[in-house]
């Protein structure tokens, strides 16, 4: 085997190159051999960097990788390597031309005068063409700046990582060339002349050795990025990492893993891809539903736009605050499908109104009075604060506050908005004006209106508010940012400022309104009234639905035809919000989603959590790790839950009427999980 890829050791140039020979022939005595070496073994620091060399027998003498007094023994001993090489080798294959071609190293540090090397571990050869290969790529991705040896580490324990799991399809990949020269993908058991192995041959049929390294270092690309964060250098490769680390993580995880997740025939293979990078669970796991529901005979989701990450499970039904998989697993739903399920899934009372409705009216223009939509708004505004009696229904948040906003541009002539940093409010034009995300904006900046950002309660910042602002909009509890509350002095404040500038305030309750919090709505709380209140997700328990309240001053200038929306208050979403009414004050469940609170608050401060936050049933559960990690061990403990933009905060939207001993029985699962449960991989970044 370890003649299996091509003979590194050849003449001048062979010498340069990393040679890694241990005494052993068989590739697993090689790969403890690397292991090893990870550990320190023969390891000895550069003097320049005191990153411990790493490179075996005749490795890498690349200038300025190593004092010369060290060569000749290396080169004596590459030699003596090579010579027991070609003694096993065959004939045919001695005249073999190695199989990669190293980039030549030209970057140099504007800063200190040691020249850059490449990580020590990359250079190592495990006899294997398809590998050396693999490794050139990493090379080229990731040159290490000799300060940065804690990287390169990590680049190299990826690379152990990856070694040491030869006999599984990923590290097979790399291990073999995936496609002959041609680039055609090679089927199972169709081996390349010296590279072929029946007993090794791997599962991960295309994608080539590209695909298989980036599936594995996104860590140590990460782990690059942070390490020469704030350094400056000329490489621009590097300046892009340090700058867009997430992104390229994303990047390369979004186009490899998941291809190489579908393309892992062996349970262990998987697993062994899903433990790589605990943060690209999603990207694997969204492979894998697809995996699932295509076993299960469901249709993949292949032709839908892949916009969204997908949990690892294919739903197929629900009842109240359980949902239920293909493959007969029941879940308890903590996240209520991003707080749309209110009232928990498939509400007899909901159902039935709907089907009602349905069998009666399925639709019925704006233009045309509506017995069923009047009721809807009067039951509305009857449950919201006194003073927002007026409604105009719409079928999304986004929409909702794209109205609000235009409203409020409209009735002050001013083209400026307020919100706050780590505010979501969806993504048509002007909500996504307000919305926070970079990431999100970027591609609009050019259309997007002019925006004042705020800090969350921080009061100095109102000052900001000026008489150019329209609108001032905020969620009363910050729910995506990872659950952050805004105090009263800051609603107060912010209600004061819009009220002496002209400003008007509105509350994105899409998720905090219809009694989540354990109040009807966060608006009225501390005293404070918005001018308007938007309202989606949970309004009709999932028939999409919007709505914008507002106060009769903002009503009174709204003239026919400012607004609209053909499907705004439907008779099957208005008899759904009808029915979602009814429910909520029949069965008392204000009252009860404040009790919910109150015991997560009480109970799920256990295991990985750090700290509870929120109210009712909107609950921020800080970790110490990872909330990623968390969510996967939750998942297969049978609890759905969410994550939020801090990457250390789940976010818990049950349904409303959720058992108070679901809230147990998630603790208990907590407990079992323990204190940490972040992978290795993932403290390296
Ligand atoms: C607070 C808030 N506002 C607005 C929106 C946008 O809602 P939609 O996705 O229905 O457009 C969301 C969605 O998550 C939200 O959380």
């Amino acid at each position: 085997m370890s003649g299996d890829g091509g003979d590194p050791g050849r003449g001048a140039a062979g010498a340069r190159r990393a040679v890694f020979r241990p005494a052993g022939d068989r590739r697993e005595d090689r790969l403890v051999r690397l292991g090893q070496l990870a550990q320190g073994d023969h390891a000895s620091p550069h003097p320049a960097c005191g990153f411990p060399r790493l490179q075996a027998a005749g490795a890498s003498a690349r200038a300025g990788d190593s004092p010369s007094a060290e060569r000749p023994a290396r080169a004596a001993r590459a030699a003596q390597l090579r010579a027991a090489e070609h003694g096993r080798r065959p004939r045919h294959l001695r005249h073999r031309a190695p199989c990669a071609r190293r980039p030549p190293i030209r970057t140099r540090c504007a800063e200190c005068p040691a020249p850059w090397r490449r990580s020590g571990w990359g250079t190592h050869r495990n006899g294997n063409g398809g590998a050396q290969r693999a490794l050139s790529v990493l090379l080229r991705r990731l040159p290490v700046h000799p300060r940065a040896g804690r990287t390169a580490d990590a680049a190299g324990r990826g690379w152990l990582e990856l070694l040491r799991h030869q006999r599984c399809g990923a590290a097979a990949a790399v291990g073999r060339r995936a496609g002959d020269r041609h680039g055609r993908a090679r089927q199972p058991g169709q081996g390349h002349g010296r590279n072929r192995d029946p007993e090794h041959e791997p599962d991960v049929r295309a994608g080539g050795n590209d695909r298989a390294v980036v599936a594995v270092v996104p860590a140590a690309v990460s782990a690059t990025a942070q390490a020469l964060r704030g350094q400056r250098t000329r490489s621009r490769t590097i300046e892009a990492l340090a700058g867009r680390a997430d992104e390229a993580h994303d990047a390369l995880h979004r186009t490899h893993v998941a291809h190489l997740f579908r393309f892992a025939t062996r349970r262990e293979n998987k697993e062994f891809l899903r433990a790589l990078c605990p943060l690209c669970a999603s990207v694997v796991a969204s492979a894998a539903a697809r995996d699932t529901a295509s076993e299960s005979g469901l249709t993949t989701t292949a032709p839908l736009v892949p916009v969204y990450e997908q949990f690892p499970l294919t739903v197929v039904s629900g009842r109240g605050s359980r949902l239920r998989t293909a493959d007969g697993r029941e879940y308890w739903d903590f996240y209520g499908g991003h707080a749309v399920a209110l009232l928990g899934h498939c509400h007899p009372a909901v159902t039935r109104a709907i089907h009602e409705q349905a069998e009666r009216l399925t639709f019925c223009s704006n233009a045309m009075p509506l017995e069923v939509r009047t009721r809807a708004a009067e039951r509305l505004a009857a449950f919201a604060p006194h003073g927002l009696g007026h409604v105009f229904f719409c079928n999304s948040g986004a929409e909702a506050n794209e109205n609000a906003l235009k409203l409020a541009v409209q009735q002050t002539g001013c083209r400026r908005i307020a919100a706050l940093d780590g505010a979501f409010h969806g993504r048509t034009l002007l909500a996504l004006s307000a919305t926070a995300s970079e990431k999100l904006r970027a591609p609009f900046a050019e259309s997007l209106c002019d925006c004042v950002r705020l800090r969350p309660n921080e009061l100095e910042d109102v000052w900001q508010i000026d008489g150019r602002v329209a609108a001032v909009i905020v969620e009363p509890i910050q729910s995506i940012a990872g659950v952050v509350e805004l105090s009263a002095e800051f609603l107060t404040a912010l209600r004061r400022r819009c009220d002496l500038v002209g400003a008007r305030l509105i509350y994105d309750e899409v998720q905090t309104g219809m009694g989540r919090l354990g109040r009807a709505f966060a608006a009225g709380a501390h005293g404070v009234l918005p001018d308007m209140l938007t309202l989606a997700k949970g309004i009709a328990n999932g028939i999409p639905m919007g709505a914008v309240l507002m106060s009769t001053p903002i009503a009174e200038k709204v003239k026919i035809g400012d607004l609209g929306a053909t499907f705004g208050g439907g008779p099957v979403a208005c008899a759904a919000l009808l029915a979602v009414l009814e429910t909520i004050a029949r069965e008392g469940l204000v009252a009860h989603a404040a009790r919910l609170g109150e015991a997560m608050r009480s109970r799920l401060c256990v295991g990985p959590v750090e700290q509870v936050r929120g109210r009712g049933c909107l609950i921020g559960v800080c970790a110490h790790g990872h909330a990623k990690a968390v969510q996967r061990q939750l998942l297969e403990r049978g609890f759905i839950v969410g994550t939020s933009a801090d990457p250390h905060v789940l976010r818990l939207l049950p349904p409303i009427n959720t058992p108070l001993e679901a809230v147990d029985a998630l603790a208990a699962a907590l407990r079992e999980i323990g204190e940490t449960c972040d992978a290795p991989l993932a403290e390296s970044r």
